[in-house]
């Protein structure tokens, strides 16, 4: 048991062929996938799971990333889910990240960093909702 995050593995990570290892690390570190599937956001679906970017600079290049191919999305549950789950993806800019961490492993650069993790527990509820129905969540 345990409080629940929210992950996408982005289109790189899922164009390079690493879904297997980044679940395995995920899941060797503690985490129980509690929801998981293969889909592809569309360019409403990336503009609205965005919108708190919406005044960056980068955001057209962001919707335009995370929409060019499927991603893994999943719902994860640990104690202490969201905070730790950050620690295991590592600093959005894989130059900052550190050893060992999913970001430094298979991250490119800062905008295709492979891997989404919410920031806090009121947002994994609404990014989880936002890709999953109850009944596909358990
Ligand atoms: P994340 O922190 O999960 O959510 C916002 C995303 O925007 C971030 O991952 C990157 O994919 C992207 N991003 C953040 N900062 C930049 C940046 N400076 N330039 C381009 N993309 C960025």
């Amino acid at each position: 048991s345990g409080n629940r995050t929210f992950t996408m593995l982005k289109p790189d990570a899922v164009e390079k062929g690493h879904i297997g290892a980044i679940l395995q690390q995920i899941t060797s570190s503690g985490f129980r996938i509690a929801a998981l599937k293969l889909t592809q956001m569309t360019e409403d679906d990336a503009k609205t799971f965005y919108e708190i970017h919406k005044e960056r600079p980068f955001y057209g290049e962001l919707v335009e990333y995370m929409t060019r191919g499927p991603i893994v999305a999943a719902v994860l549950e640990k104690e202490n889910a969201v905070e730790d789950f950050r620690s295991l993806i590592g600093a959005t800019n894989p130059e900052d990240a550190a050893e060992g961490t999913i970001r430094k492993k298979f991250a490119a650069s800062i905008s295709e960093n492979a891997i989404h993790g919410s920031d806090s527990d009121e947002n994994a509820e609404i990014e989880a909702a936002f890709h999953f129905s109850g009944r596909d969540q358990f």
